[in-house]
């Protein structure tokens, strides 16, 4: 049986390492904040059911504008003043829905790579806990003031990550008969007993814990950038609307295609799959397949934008110009921009939807039909 798996992320404390100002979770990174990235990495794990996110009461306004437009998450909670409270405090708020599995993860690691949810649900099936930690490399000194006093032996020492994986029933009993706040769920699960299994943690989910640590992201966060471009032709057909950008338009004809024929759409997604360099919309779904016939766009779309997130990129902005001397496509720009906002899960600040003729000129010119091009730009932290 499929089980249930909900994340709970930790949001509530005031990140005093990191300095003054915002609290880390929401400061920006590559142009979006924190949290936003931590959401998006288990969003776009196809196990994850929903997400719990447990926030400061001061952060209510900086929450919303991290989160806008995100789905599946559930309504935020208020933490306490340790992290146990503030786990215990999501934990209950998920009883409700009582999932099978818990991902318990810190919002300041957004650079969470999906193999590591994929080893400790696998865990999960001979243990009912689980988490990512890395060996200890570096020798290890006992120190005062400033000098050395003692070696301390590094073997079977592992640096803890989060996600916590648990069996929600387990982890949330283990909160309740706890007696002392633990440093995290480990912590808390081995001091009652359970086996909780480690699994192979990733240098890139570290936390973000000081300024440097803001600093290497930003640096990081400038090394793979990239931008695609579609193109795309529908010729005109008998109809009385069209579909661009998944918005209908009334007009005198409609497009022919084998799908919808939404021109705008496909070179967006197109412009995606180029970025990515993984072949066009023809390639992952042929249009020899009875399949698609008749398909609605978004589906497309959606498939690129998954690509996107699987390969670890978060798309910064999408620019798409469509051309054709009618239907007029400045009353609907506004309604397009929206729904490839909502699809790809930017802001609409981020989508750009522009219209030209061809001044009567070529096919486009001739009223044969529509043409449209499109720029992804593709951002991986
Ligand atoms: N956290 C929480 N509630 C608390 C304390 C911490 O939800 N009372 C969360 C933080 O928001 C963070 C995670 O637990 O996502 C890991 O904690 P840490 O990195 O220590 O964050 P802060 O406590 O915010 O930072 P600092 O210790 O530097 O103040
Ligand atoms: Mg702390």
């Amino acid at each position: 049986m499929k089980r249930k798996v909900s994340a709970l992320i930790v949001a509530a404390g005031r990140g005093t390492r990191a300095g003054a100002g915002l609290p880390k979770q929401y400061r920006p990174l590559g142009g979006e904040p924190v949290l936003r990235h931590t959401l998006r990495a288990l969003l776009a794990h196809g196990a994850v059911r929903d997400i719990q996110v447990v926030i400061h009461p001061d952060d209510v306004p900086p929450y919303e504008a991290a989160t806008e437009g995100l789905t599946r998450l559930r309504p935020p909670v208020f933490g306490g003043d340790t992290r146990s409270e503030s786990v215990l405090n999501g934990l209950e708020a998920l009883a409700a829905k009582a999932p099978d599995i818990v991902l318990i993860h810190d919002a300041a690691r957004p650079f969470l790579p999906p193999e590591i949810i994929d080893s400790l649900l696998t865990a999960l099936q001979g243990s009912p806990g689980a988490f990512p930690a890395l060996p200890v490399v570096d020798a290890l000194w006992q120190g005062a003031n400033g000098k050395a006093e003692a070696p301390h032996p590094r073997e079977g020492l592992y640096r803890a990550q989060t996600p916590q994986a648990f069996d929600f029933a387990t982890i949330l009993n283990a909160h309740h008969k706890a007696t002392a706040p633990a440093d995290d769920d480990v912590a808390l699960a081995v001091q009652q007993g359970l086996d909780v299994a480690i699994v192979t943690g990733d240098e890139r989910n570290y936390k973000l814990t000081t300024p440097a640590d803001f600093a290497r992201a930003e640096r990081e966060s400038m090394m793979d950038i990239r931008t695609g471009n579609g193109f795309d032709v529908h010729a005109f057909t008998e109809g009385e609307a069209v579909t661009l950008c998944g918005v209908r338009i009334p007009h005198s004809h409609g497009l022919l295609g084998h799908s919808d024929a939404d021109v705008a759409m496909h070179t967006i997604t197109d412009a995606l799959f180029g970025a990515l360099a993984e072949g066009d919309i023809g390639q992952w779904f042929p249009p020899s397949e009875p399949e698609w016939k008749g398909a609605a766009s978004d589906i497309f779309l959606q498939k690129a934008v998954e690509r996107v997130a699987a390969r670890g990129f978060t798309i910064t902005h999408i620019d798409c110009t469509i051309i054709c001397e009618a239907p007029k496509i400045g009353p609907h720009a506004e309604a397009m921009r929206a729904e490839i906002a909502r699809l790809t899960g930017l802001t609409p600040d981020r989508v750009s939807i522009k219209a030209t003729t061809s001044e009567k000129l070529g096919f486009t010119g001739r009223k044969e039909g529509i043409a449209a091009m499109a720029t992804a730009t593709l951002v991986k932290l």
